[in-house]
């Protein structure tokens, strides 16, 4: 007799954002013909960079051609790319190997798949508020207890508070914990934490012999000296922590999907000596994974440099001109907001203490623009709305003027 994995019953709700879409759509189909403006979801809207695009083209060629024809790649991705990731994170100081990096389809599943390689045991820290798929994949891998619904958190993780006094940077936890997720730039907040804060936690972490999963998707967004591009900027991080990170909101490839997961080496847990959970992985990915499309790496590998790195540079440039133009928008009402300045989202109090979701919905009755509430991230976020700057400039400019002339706040 077949049983499911009853851990996805704990689940508190469906994904946040096919929720909002639902939603969205089912507002759509009561007022047909208006239509509405999305900065909801971070989705890409601007096309991809040339340089990428004659890349792909290229590889197209080779594959529609049998004496260049390529079928299955390494699992780990391809080494042409993977050697050119080692260049990239040379900007930063940062000396990693080939093997550290394993080419991926995209941030997301690797988030999602990595707690696979720790104990079903592991105690899990992950801030609030936080991206969805930190908290869902440990709980459909049996590492939380019940939703306690009266305080919107899952029994049995540790959760990093965050506050608006301490600009929504957590602080490493009192107690012992095994896994602690971070992103940085954080999504959903837009906050940054610094050299120094991402140092506590990778001090926190050697001497609890704990992982760090860091979640590094919006590094580019970073403009500002002072802040860590990646974690292994970081002295000891090596020892310590993973990083994950996406081609998606540096290049357009949310739809083309390409990510990768670092694993050191040097990495060590409680029973895992150095190279042993860079193994893990390795195994997890050879038998789970057939490696990345292949045409979707040429495009990546366009991307990392010359011509292909400045139009990916001038793509960031663009939307975070997006995003000034929400975050001055919102200020201009008087509304408190965070973010949007070394990163993409912003993060917005909402009027009077409004409950999120009562914001989102009025925002979208009487504006017709589309955001995230807050509260899907976490109870920390029901009084806070995110705005995505990955807009059309010209969709983004009119969902503004359209929330100062309608909002009524
Ligand atoms: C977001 O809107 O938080 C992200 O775009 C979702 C994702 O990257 O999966």
């Amino acid at each position: 007799m077949a049983t499911i994995n009853a851990n996805f019953n704990k689940l508190a709700s469906g994904y946040l954002f096919p929720e909002i879409a639902r939603r969205t759509a089912q507002w759509q189909k009561r007022n047909p013909g208006i239509p509405v403006m999305r900065l909801g979801i971070g989705n890409t809207t601007e096309p991809l960079p040339p340089a990428v695009r004659r890349a792909m083209k290229e590889k197209i060629d080779k594959l529609g051609d049998r004496t260049t024809y390529t079928g299955y790649g390494d699992e780990q991705g391809d080494t042409y790319l993977r050697e050119a990731m080692v260049k990239y994170y040379q900007r930063w100081g940062i000396a990693l190997e080939p093997t550290e990096f394993f080419i991926s389809d995209g941030a997301k599943s690797d988030a999602a798949n990595i707690q696979q390689i720790f104990g079903p045991d592991n105690i899990v820290a992950i801030q609030d508020p936080a991206y969805p798929v930190y908290v869902d994949s440990n709980v459909v891998g049996g590492r939380s207890g019940a939703y306690n619904s009266e305080r919107g958190q899952y029994d049995g993780f540790v959760y990093l508070s965050t506050s608006e006094e301490g600009g929504f940077i957590p602080t490493p936890p009192e107690e012992k914990v095994d896994l602690i997720y971070l992103c940085n730039p954080n999504n959903p907040t837009g906050a940054v934490a610094n050299h120094a804060q991402v140092k506590a936690f990778v001090d926190y972490a050697i001497a609890n012999k704990a992982v760090i999963i860091y979640d590094s998707a919006y590094s580019e967004y970073i403009t500002e000296e002072g802040f860590p591009r990646s974690i292994y900027e970081v002295e000891g991080a090596k020892r310590c922590a993973i990083e994950i990170s996406s081609f998606s909101k540096f290049s357009g490839f949310t739809g083309v999907r390409l990510g990768w997961t670092i694993v050191p080496h040097e990495l060590e847990c409680e029973d895992g000596a150095a190279g042993v959970l860079n193994g893990l992985w390795n195994r997890r990915q050879c038998t789970f994974f057939n490696g990345a499309s292949n045409v979707s790496q040429s495009g990546a590998y366009a991307a990392l440099f010359g011509k292909g790195y400045e139009e990916s540079r001038a793509l960031v440039e663009y939307y975070l001109g997006n995003a000034k133009i929400i975050r001055d928008g919102l200020t201009s009402l008087g509304l408190t907001v965070y973010g949007g300045t070394n990163s993409p989202y912003i993060w917005a109090k909402t009027p009077n203490n409004m409950d999120s979701w009562a914001f989102f919905d009025l925002l979208l009755e009487r504006c017709h623009v589309v955001v995230t509430p807050g509260g899907g991230f976490g109870p920390a976020g029901k009084h806070y709305v995110r705005f995505s700057s990955y807009g059309h400039r010209e969709d983004v400019e009119q969902a503004m003027k359209s929330v100062k002339e309608n909002a009524g706040i």
